[in-house]
């Protein structure tokens, strides 16, 4: 990159960052023409990238008089109104005193060094980066009294540019908005395909594909919250676009509540990309003087196809979504006792547990739901989070200390947004929920929504969440919220139409003074899972639970589309038993492990059920994870193309050192050679690649053993059951060599069990297995 982050020409602004430009001008009649967004230009006249009129279209609606060709229907456009002759989709609808319409021509711009704070939500930080830029353009409709302010904030060192948008009534009377998007983004087609992360509960982030074509396509939620169902994030791939190759977009949102993007593809080739706040159900009443600003959409091109592009939203997300006190450090192992105990809580099992737990190598202990006082399900308690007696008789703060006692740290669920009908808060304050007047409020997992509209309910959460941290001596939270809003509906905001953005906007606030003033506390959040794994949650929390399913067969698919725009330092992954409670799939613990070590590793598993061989794997597997822990959580990740649908490829870690997962969901009798490419290494220099060691249980051999066994056993009996506990084959035993463009070229992989017999280097994959491969240089050993 040569020129400044942001140099504004004559009419002309470039943005730039490392490896790409974002580029639009001021048209003479006062439009910001979208020019580029693509691979670095460096700064030069612009005037071929501009769309080109030389006389009017048919049936087009002409801006000026004067000009017939000026069309806006065909132009690219930074932002569009109503009524002006462009009639593609507007990403703003607003309502002043003569109407819907709306002409927001140039009035002013400047330049800022670092990004512009937002009044009520989080956005992307500066950190310590210099060549952060900003720029603020300001439009103005006299007519309607109204100033619309594009922000735009270059993050140049991880090729991201941001892009919201504020308005203003400059007028006398009240104007309401019903949609304010925060993005809109005009590119000539390339044959686009659409990537979106959806699903539902236990299956969320599954990638899907659409090709963008005539018409509207749009996803989004109307949950309150980011939601399970459609993240916020998605991307654009250009026809010839692949893992390593190829122009791709992603666009994503800082923001937790209900979102909604659409692409609109016109008769012109031209398509149309916009993101923001869901309008259904959303008003925002503007009275003179007021602004109101949307969250921040997040942008980023490469032209290195998918991995590219998940580089640099990796990189961002590291470098200026993640709160600077969790910036790139080491994210414990935890136990999380929730798979093993559920509601069933006393303090001497889960001392039993955290006993067991440090003996394996888990750094932090976390006691899940069911600890607090009238919780014996789900059905009650919700909102009193006082200790109970029976559960704890020393109190937290006493448990707390036996867990530090085993080397461990000590961390707390909570689910501070919601109430059971049946607790103490919601029998004494009944007027703190959200409810319809007249109407009783409906109920999800027998809960209500706390009205965070509401400032003296939110100065109570500060308070309460705040004094349990500090009185037990927690230094991790899990912060869950398992259901969605309903009964939009509060007294402390004007219109209905506010609710569930003020409540987002109050969430956030109150997530900040909880937890800025405790920087020593990690923050994972939750929501039944990855029901809000969004840049807005974010901003305050290390991680996120990605899902409810720990199945890693199934785990796969979901960590692989988070992938896409999140790092696997966000990522909160698990082993816990099989067969597994989400599906009855059996899997080979090498394999939970393998997939959960891709993300912030876990276990949430009944401990007291262990044999020894299970003990000693996962032992082995903690100090795997904890030696090659950076990489897994900060390195670049990759994945591979896959060149069978059942079969996955990871990669962490480049040039000197890396880890590649090998996964096959199903098998296939003789199966196909395999050829493991890794990426990333430098040419001329020897490396070595080596399977970790892992085991292989008799069990999974069933009447096979007698081929190995010197003595006949029965594969359902008591002596093989008695074996298999205390005894496994080896399994992944595979050493190759190869110099950086050979692994590039892929590695031709030992053959895996194809029913002729069996042998030490064999690949005993099976159904759901895997190996992980660690790559080093030959010449540092
Ligand atoms: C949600 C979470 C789980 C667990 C339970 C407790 O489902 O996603 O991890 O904490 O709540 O009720």
């Amino acid at each position: 990159m040569g020129s400044a982050v942001i140099e504004v020409r004559g009419g002309l602004f470039l943005l730039s960052t490392r490896s790409t430009s974002y580029w639009f001008r001021l048209t003479e009649h006062g439009h910001l023409e979208h020019l580029h967004y693509g691979p670095y230009l460096p700064a030069q006249d612009a005037d071929a990238l501009r769309v080109k009129r030389e006389l009017e279209h048919g049936s087009g609606v002409a801006y000026s008089p004067d000009d017939p060709a000026y069309c806006l229907d065909v132009i690219p456009l930074e932002t569009s109104g109503i009524g002006q002759g462009d009639y593609r989709l507007s990403p703003i609808e607003v309502a002043h005193p003569l109407g819907f319409d709306t002409d927001f021509v140039y009035a002013g711009h400047r330049l800022l060094d670092g990004t512009v704070p937002h009044p009520t939500l989080p956005t992307a930080e500066a950190g310590e980066h210099p060549d952060v830029q900003s720029l603020e353009v300001t439009l103005a409709d006299e007519l309607a009294g109204l100033e619309l302010t594009l922000v735009y904030t270059v993050f140049a060192d991880t090729d991201v540019i941001t892009r919201r948008a504020r308005l203003r009534n400059t007028g006398d009377a009240t104007a309401e908005i019903a949609r304010l998007a925060s993005l809109q983004l005009d590119l000539p087609d390339r044959g686009f395909t659409i990537r979106t992360l959806d699903g539902g509960w236990i299956h969320e982030a599954h990638a899907h594909d659409r090709p963008v074509s005539s018409g509207v396509f749009s996803i989004g939620s109307t949950t309150g919250a980011s939601s399970n169902r459609h993240n916020p994030g998605f991307l654009l791939l250009s026809d010839d676009a692949g893992e390593d190759h190829g122009w791709v977009y992603g666009v994503n949102l800082v923001y937790s509540g209900s979102h909604e993007a659409r692409v609109e593809r016109d008769a012109h080739g031209s398509v149309r990309v916009q993101s923001g706040i869901q309008p259904q159900a959303f008003r925002w009443p503007l009275a003179p003087g007021e602004a109101f600003e949307s969250p921040e959409a997040v942008l980023a091109f490469s032209d290195e196809g998918l991995g590219g592009l998940s580089d640099r939203m990796h990189r961002f997300v590291h470098a200026h979504i993640t709160p600077a006190r969790y910036r790139g450090v080491e994210r414990p192992v935890v136990y999380n006792s929730w798979e093993a105990t559920y509601f069933d809580f006393d303090e001497k099992r889960q001392l039993s547990l955290a006993k067991q737990a440090a003996k394996l190598g888990v750094e932090l202990f976390v006691i899940d739901d069911g600890w607090f006082a009238g919780r014996s399900d789900d059905t009650a308690g919700l909102g009193d989070y006082t200790v109970d007696a029976k559960k704890f008789p020393s109190g937290l703060r006493a448990f707390t200390k036996k867990v530090e006692r085993l080397g461990m740290r000590a961390g707390i669920w909570v689910e501070p947004e919601m109430v059971n009908a049946d607790s103490d808060l919601a029998r004494t304050h009944p007027e703190w929920m959200l409810r319809v007047p007249g109407k009783a409020p409906r109920e999800g997992r027998h809960q209500q929504l706390l009205d965070l509209c509401n400032p003296e309910v939110c100065d109570y959460l500060v308070d309460q969440v705040g004094r349990l941290i500090d009185d037990g001596g927690f230094t991790y939270v899990k912060w869950d919220m398992n259901r969605h809003l309903s009964d939009a509906y509060s007294p402390h905001v004007a219109h209905p139409g506010m609710t569930a953005h003020r409540f987002v906007e109050n969430l956030s606030a109150v997530l900040e003074r909880i937890f800025a003033p405790r920087p020593h506390v990690l923050l994972e959040m939750c929501s039944s899972g990855g029901n809000r794994f969004d840049l807005g949650m974010l901003r305050f929390a290390a991680m996120i639970w990605a899902s409810d399913d720990t199945d890693p067969i199934e785990r796969l698919e979901i960590q692989q589309g988070l992938s896409y725009l999140y790092p696997l330092s966000t990522i909160s992954a698990h082993v816990s038993a099989s067969p597994h409670q989400q599906t009855l799939r059996d899997t080979p613990l090498s394999t939970r492990f393998n997939v959960a070590a891709f993300g912030c590793l876990g276990y949430e598993y009944d401990l007291d059920f262990l044999t020894a061989e299970e003990r000693r794997e996962i032992t082995e597997q903690i100090e795997f994870y904890k030696l090659h822990r950076r990489t897994f959580q900060f390195g670049r990740f990759r994945r591979g193309a896959r060149p069978r649908p059942d079969r996955f490829l990871w990669q962490v870690g480049e040039g000197d050192a890396a880890i590649v997962g090998n996964f096959q969901r199903g098998v296939r009798a003789a199966p196909e050679r395999d050829v493991l490419p890794i990426a990333g290494m430098r040419p001329g220099i020897p490396y070595r690649i080596v399977a970790r060691p892992q085991r292989l249980s008799l069990d999974r051999l069933g009447h096979l053993i007698n081929h190995v066994s010197p003595v006949r056993l029965d594969p359902g009996g008591l002596v093989m059951n008695v074996v298999s506990k205390h005894r496994s084959l080896p399994d992944g035993v595979e050493e190759y060599r190869g110099t950086g463009e050979m692994l590039d070229a892929g590695i031709r992989l030992n053959m895996q069990f194809s029913g002729t017999g069996h042998h030490a280097s064999m690949r005993m994959l099976g159904d759901h297995g895997s190996t992980l491969y660690v790559i080093t240089r030959e010449d540092d050993e």
